[in-house]
């Protein structure tokens, strides 16, 4: 075969390879339908085992003396997809994949996620209207702490997940301590099908049966919803927007400063019964309409708004669709402070006066996300909600890239100069389709949802070392699968450094040679 005919038939290898691509594209677009995910559903699914809370029975509970509820995790995940709703959001019509009204959608959600909720007080098993639930191994959660695994745990009152701890100044101009942020996520009936069917066997989690098809996307189905509420330990003295918020008791950290408590040792992480204030709302959405599949957006409290109670003084901070991809730090920021100006990020909506209003003094809420897109005052300035949350998948892999491996090496600097290094900054402000991974080191998306990663990875962290082995507990599959993740990952980093080396014979090195 002359070369020239080989290079013909790689050709119309390639294309046929394409047109593959193209088959499966087209299959794809059509996602999987409600009778699909319900026909290979698992039905026999074991419920009510995870825990509720840090520590449950093993020291975390309530004190003697305690009177008040305490929280049980709605865990009774739907086994069939029940069908979707007449939700309210779906009356507005969508161009370009954002809706054509994103204030009324974004009302929308919130409205949906507060019915039935408020009146009891987010103790969700017990709403009227519908059903909603909680996801599992939050109870033992590293998040902040990473030196003092798990120690983000639950706490037993509300369920709230510790989370950002906000330095002075961040939030205004009086606040001169550190103020901590507690959080919780609620998620309705066919977000937790898919929640279900990953936790069908709760000893043994399957992070691919998201979608329980396995010839379609990971991801959930139309019409998941989850509603997070922010708490922050913040008081009107610190913070006089706060005045009148809802107010609930948490068991929380008594000392409120990271610097403190990180150095241990672990009784620094003491917690105590606190008056805590709603300061933030946080609603997602799958939304098929969307560019990407998912909307998310945020509300702020804000005591001088308009409303009777202060559910209805939440302002509306903004709605995302979208990263908009393509537009890079200089052309929206005029410096590393900016001002940031917005117009070009088309896949959302800011709303202005919001926006400005929180950077009026004492307020100092000064930023949105990275380049002006959308991130919520108690969020990372140089981030973007869907930024972090493209990245939710098993396995976990950094949320910024700063925080990523790269990022030392790159010498990224999101303080100072996020304007570099955009090749590798803007992966994070890319657009992922709902399903797909972000990674080439993920091995299954998690849609979206990084209270799920994370999840997982806290299910590996306590399920899969030697210790838990040596108990003679049940070995899940899913801790076999991360050791040969781990050594796949290891020999490709390997091989990436030897391959078309030439070996003393003209051949490769031996893969043994390089493996030593
Ligand atoms: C710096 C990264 C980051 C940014 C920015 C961010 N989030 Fe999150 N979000 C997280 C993490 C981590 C979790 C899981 C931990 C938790 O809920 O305690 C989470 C959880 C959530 C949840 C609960 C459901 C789930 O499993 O993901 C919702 C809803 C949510 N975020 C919405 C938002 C919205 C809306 C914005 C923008 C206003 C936003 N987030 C910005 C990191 C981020």
């Amino acid at each position: 075969m002359s070369s020239r005919s080989r290079a013909c038939s790689l050709f119309a290898l390639i294309l046929s390879f394409m047109s593959a691509g193209t088959m499966l594209e087209s299959r794809a677009a059509f996602a999987t339908s409600d009778a699909v995910r319900n026909q290979l559903a698992k039905k026999d699914c074991v419920r009510g085992k995870f825990k509720d809370y840090y520590r449950q029975a093993e020291g975390g509970d309530p004190p003697a003396g305690y009177s008040g509820r305490v929280y049980k995790l709605s865990q009774t995940y739907p086994n069939q997809l029940s069908p979707m709703e007449n939700y309210p959001w779906l009356k507005i019509g969508f161009k370009d994949g954002g809706p054509v009204d994103p204030r009324a959608y974004l009302q929308a959600l919130l409205d949906y996620g507060l019915e039935g909720n408020v009146e009891v007080d987010f103790y969700v098993e017990d709403n009227k209207k519908r059903k909603w639930y909680g996801m599992p191994w939050m109870d033992w959660n590293t998040e902040v702490a990473s030196d003092w695994p798990g120690t983000d745990g639950r706490e037993f009152v509300h369920g709230l997940t510790h989370e950002f701890d906000s330095s002075g100044q961040t939030l205004s101009t009086l606040q001169n301590t550190f103020v901590d942020t507690w959080s919780n996520g609620y998620f309705n009936d066919r977000a937790a099908f898919g929640i279900g069917q990953v936790y069908c066997d709760p000893d043994d989690p399957h992070p691919g049966a998201l979608n329980p098809d396995p010839a379609g996307l990971n991801n959930m189905a139309n019409g998941s919803f989850v509603i997070k509420l922010l708490f922050s330990t913040v008081n009107e003295h610190q913070l006089p927007i706060v005045k009148n918020a809802i107010e609930w008791n948490a068991h929380v950290y008594v000392n409120e400063d990271p610097r403190w408590r990180n150095q241990g040792p672990i009784s620094r992480y003491e917690r105590a019964t606190k008056l805590i204030r709603l300061i933030q709302i946080d609603v997602s959405v799958r939304d098929e309409r969307s560019t990407t599949g998912w909307l998310m957006g945020t509300f702020g409290y804000d005591e001088n708004a308009k409303g009777a109670t202060a559910w209805k003084r939440m302002v509306p901070l903004g709605l995302q669709w979208g990263n908009s991809p393509k537009v890079t730090y200089v052309e929206t920021c005029s410096g590393p402070n900016g001002p940031c100006d917005r117009k070009k990020l088309t896949e959302q909506w800011i709303n202005e006066t919001a926006a400005k209003e929180l950077t009026t003094a004492p307020l100092n809420f000064n930023h949105l996300g990275y380049a002006g897109r959308l991130a919520g005052p108690v969020d990372n300035p140089k981030a973007s909600c869907m930024g972090c949350h493209q990245t939710a998948g098993f396995p976990g892999v950094a949320i910024l890239p700063e925080f990523s491996a790269n990022g030392g090496l790159l010498k990224l600097d999101g303080a100072k100069q996020p304007q570099t290094e955009q090749s590798f900054r803007m992966m994070y402000y890319g657009d992922v389709a709902s399903g797909v991974v972000f990674s080439d080191v993920q091995l299954y998306s998690s849609d979206y949802s990084l209270q799920l990663s994370m999840s997982l990875q806290n299910f590996i962290s306590l399920r899969c070392t030697p210790k838990a082995q040596e108990a003679n507990a049940p070995k899940p599959p899913i801790c076999g699968q991360l050791a040969q993740w781990g050594a796949a990952q290891r020999k490709a980093i390997r091989d990436l450094m030897s391959f078309g080396t030439p070996g003393p014979d003209g051949a490769p090195i031996p893969p043994k040679a390089v493996d030593r």
